[in-house]
């Protein structure tokens, strides 16, 4: 069968895991996919960094939006981050001939995942995004297809890994702020700019999209309450301990009578509950359901190989010819959102736990 050949731009952290796997492990994925899968253009910022990988028999672009728009490519894998600039203009040029794209950008989506994913259903071009929210944990499969036949009160979690790795460290060993977020950025699990991570943008860019997969709504990441992780200090860390809590950023939009509710905050949660064992760059999405209950994924929320594991699954669904709908219904199909009358408690800091 003919190769999958795949255009890629972005080789940061997840983007040389990806590399590194499909040339490792370049036979199993060809039988998984009933054809190979070779990377056939590739665009980075340094040339010549060594990542461990082979780039010599892959065509170079300097820059992702020519790769987008001119490379000999059937998939496009977007791993370059940002909202704006060369990841918007490069996957709009990929699907504007049709390409399908598998991204990792959870801010390219919640600011133009509905437009994007229009465009793609006017093209016949999938977007994929299994990494966008919550890493290698597979939340997008999970609420996309397997509780298809279900309604959805509450999704929640634990979404962003950095946060949740330097409130850990802040906790078990009394590490100031300032060194933990060094250390987050030397693994790997910052983004590029940290603010997103500690500001809580980066978890409300993720709680953006399991919202519109919940709901089956328009993406609206303007109604998110957000506060960050900032202003929380290991007093505060020791305090909550006192009092038998723990102190984790949470992500939460729920189904209200007035609206849907989104809100990302640091959150006192009882010591003893399941969300509250969730440690290091661990991330957690519990999903609320009329048929199933409650359930409760657990796993990494950041890092090369774990996300990579994310993008290899739909770049594996591609080769197959895996075609569902970007988001829970057709991007036409998509409620508006009705952002829920906030009473005065709610921009606070409480959960109900399940
Ligand atoms: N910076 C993000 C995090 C990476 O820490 O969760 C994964 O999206």
């Amino acid at each position: 069968d003919s190769p999958l050949r795949i255009g890629l731009a972005g080789l940061g952290t997840v983007g040389a895991s990806l590399a590194r796997l499909l040339s490792t492990r370049a036979q199993t994925y060809a039988l998984r996919a009933g054809r190979p899968i070779k990377i056939v253009a590739v665009s980075a910022r340094d040339r010549s960094r060594d990542r461990g990988v082979d780039l010599s028999a892959m065509a170079w672009f300097d820059d992702p939006v020519e790769l987008a728009s001119k490379a000999e490519i059937d998939l496009f894998v977007e791993l370059v981050g940002g909202s704006e600039g060369a990841a918007l203009a490069s996957v709009k040029a990929a699907l504007n001939r049709g390409i399908p794209v598998v991204t990792a950008n959870k801010a390219l989506l919640a600011h133009h995942g509905v437009e994007l994913a229009k465009l793609g259903q006017k093209k016949n071009a999938t977007i994929f995004f299994e990494a966008a929210a919550a890493g290698g944990i597979p939340i997008i499969k999970t609420m996309r297809e397997a509780l298809r036949g279900n309604a959805v009160h509450r999704v929640y979690g634990i979404l962003n890994g950095t946060c949740n790795y330097m409130l850990t460290r802040m906790e078990k060993e009394g590490i100031a702020f300032d060194d933990c977020l060094a250390d987050a950025q030397r693994l790997g699990y910052a983004e590029a700019d940290p603010t997103f991570d500690i500001g809580g943008f980066d978890a409300a860019h993720k709680l953006a999209l399991l919202t519109s997969l919940a709901f089956g709504c328009e993406i609206d990441l303007d109604s998110i309450f957000i506060e960050g992780i900032s202003s929380v200090t290991n007093a505060d860390i020791e305090a909550a301990a006192e009092l038998g809590y723990r102190i984790k950023l949470l992500a939460v939009a729920q189904r209200t009578d007035s609206g849907i509710e989104q809100r990302v905050h640091p959150t006192m949660i009882p010591a003893h509950s399941a969300l509250a064992q969730v440690d290091g760059v661990t991330n957690a999405v519990a999903v609320d359901t009329d048929l199933l209950g409650s359930i409760l994924l657990v796993g990494p929320g950041a890092g090369g190989n774990a996300t990579a594991s994310a993008v290899l699954s739909d770049v594996l669904d591609m080769a197959k010819g895996v075609r569902l709908p970007t988001f829970a219904v057709d991007a036409k199909q998509l409620a508006p959102y009705k952002r829920a009358r906030m009473r005065a408690h709610e921009g606070g800091y409480y959960i109900r736990l399940s």
